[in-house]
């Protein structure tokens, strides 16, 4: 096979074989095909785009390029879950605990913050002592023992997701539905569960910018699960305004630990009490997991994997020294707050990284006062910025203020649950 002649063949919209993709990635892999060629076959791909078979093709060929998760050591329907990322998503952190807490095994391997968003493994990180780096053993008993763990995936997990995923990162192809839906797909089949709950973000603050991309998106991968096997069902969930409250690690526990505690943001408890739904239905489980909130079963479970991987709560969340209201230049009614701008002053702040190598400040970030659909008077907070220095914090305010459109006519918010995509084999329906 010639590559010049594979490129070319997608520049030319035409359809790879299995053969084709398998050739690209191990020849990427094996650093015979420098990444010059490959970014230009992923700009081909983005334009061009992917047929369902070549994008089930190359999810496949992801999957076989390392290490996949041996889950059959823990009895019963395992279900991942798997955000496409946002801002202020720390829905992990509540529907994890109240799947677990409703009987599913909930085996889940997690990332990082990218770009603008935030990643699950940063947030619980900001847990004294906690680890998310867990070896398959580790993991594996955990879930075995209390349903539910939250770990990092392995390093020989999915290598060519990563490598592809740095030459994107760096070549402006991030956005595509075929290459996002095996990025994130293949990582899902890689770690063994049986059903997978997708919660597909749209809007500002997500990779997807409209409800009809998301819902192809979510289509795409849904459609990859049920090729491979695993019942997967799609939420397609609003993320022009920040989830709940806070943006930021520490910030976004305490949040958690609020909602599982009974309290908390509306959308942030009606979207994580919904991924649950699923998570048991996919199971067979049939229970209610607003239940567990109400008995506190699930914050008993979240407590229990946090001690699991060596958390310790009772030391107090970092917090951080410095807090700077961020006053409303006027009075109404809040009718949006930018995601995007609240995930990027976040990251200024310290809570994410602006290069791969940055540590993380896991007290900082943003405290929202005045949510969307709130009254605000002049001069009163419309968030609180957490950081370590004024310095920080002062430019970040600045720009800040932008992120809030008020106007003088009251607001109602918006739905939050935009779609669910389910798939049922070949030919599926969507809804
Ligand atoms: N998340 C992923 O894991 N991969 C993508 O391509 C985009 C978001």
């Amino acid at each position: 096979m010639n590559i010049l002649e594979v490129i070319a063949r997608k520049r030319d919209g035409l359809e790879h074989s299995p053969e084709e993709i398998g050739f690209l990635l191990d020849g990427y892999l094996a650093g015979e095909i420098p990444d010059y060629q490959i970014a230009a076959w992923l700009m081909a791909v983005v334009t061009r785009g992917m047929t369902r078979s070549e994008t089930l093709a190359l999810t496949r060929a992801m999957v076989a390029s390392g290490e996949v998760m041996d889950l059959s050591a823990i009895p019963g329907f395992k279900v991942d879950k798997h955000s496409t990322g946002g801002v202020g998503d720390k829905v992990t952190l509540i529907a994890g605990p109240l799947a677990a807490a409703c009987g599913v095994p909930v085996p889940k391997l997690s990332g990082r913050g990218l770009a603008h968003t935030g990643g699950t493994l940063d947030k619980l990180e900001s847990v004294p002592g906690l680890r998310v780096e867990l070896s398959p053993a580790e993991f594996v008993a955990q879930v075995r023992e209390i349903g539910l763990a939250v770990a990092a995936q392995s390093p020989r997990m999915v290598p060519a997701d990563k490598a592809l995923y740095a030459l994107r990162d760096v070549t402006a192809t991030v956005p595509s539905v075929p290459l996002i839906a095996s990025s994130v797909m293949s990582k899902k089949l890689a770690a063994g569960a049986d059903g997978i709950v997708l919660d597909v973000k749209a809007g500002r603050g997500a990779f997807m910018p409209d409800v009809l991309s998301a819902v192809e998106l979510a289509r795409e991968m849904v459609e990859i699960g049920e090729g491979a096997g695993r019942r997967t069902v799609a939420l397609v969930t609003a993320m022009d305004n920040p989830l709940g409250r806070s943006v930021g690690n520490a910030l976004e526990v305490k949040e958690a630990l609020e909602v599982l505690a009974g309290g908390g943001d509306r959308d942030l408890r009606e979207v994580s009490v919904q991924v649950a739904v699923e998570m048991c239905s996919l199971a067979g489980i049939d229970r209610d997991p607003a239940a567990t909130i109400a008995d506190g079963s699930a914050r008993q479970r979240f407590e229990q994997m946090i001690a699991a991987q060596g958390g310790r709560l009772a030391d107090g969340l970092p917090e951080a020294p410095v807090r700077l209201p961020l006053a409303s230049p006027r009075s109404g009614w809040v009718e949006a707050i930018d995601a995007l701008e609240v995930g990027y002053a976040s990251l200024e702040l310290g809570a994410g990284r602006m290069r791969k190598e940055d540590p993380i400040d896991h007290s900082a970030g943003i405290v929202i006062e005045a949510q969307v659909g709130d009254r605000v008077e002049a001069g009163r907070p419309l968030a609180v910025l957490h950081t370590s220095s004024e310095a920080l914090a002062g430019p970040v305010a600045r720009r800040l203020l932008s992120a809030w459109r008020i106007v003088d006519h009251e607001v109602a918010r918006p739905p939050h649950i935009l779609r669910r995509v389910e798939g049922h084999g070949p030919g599926s329906a969507v809804h």
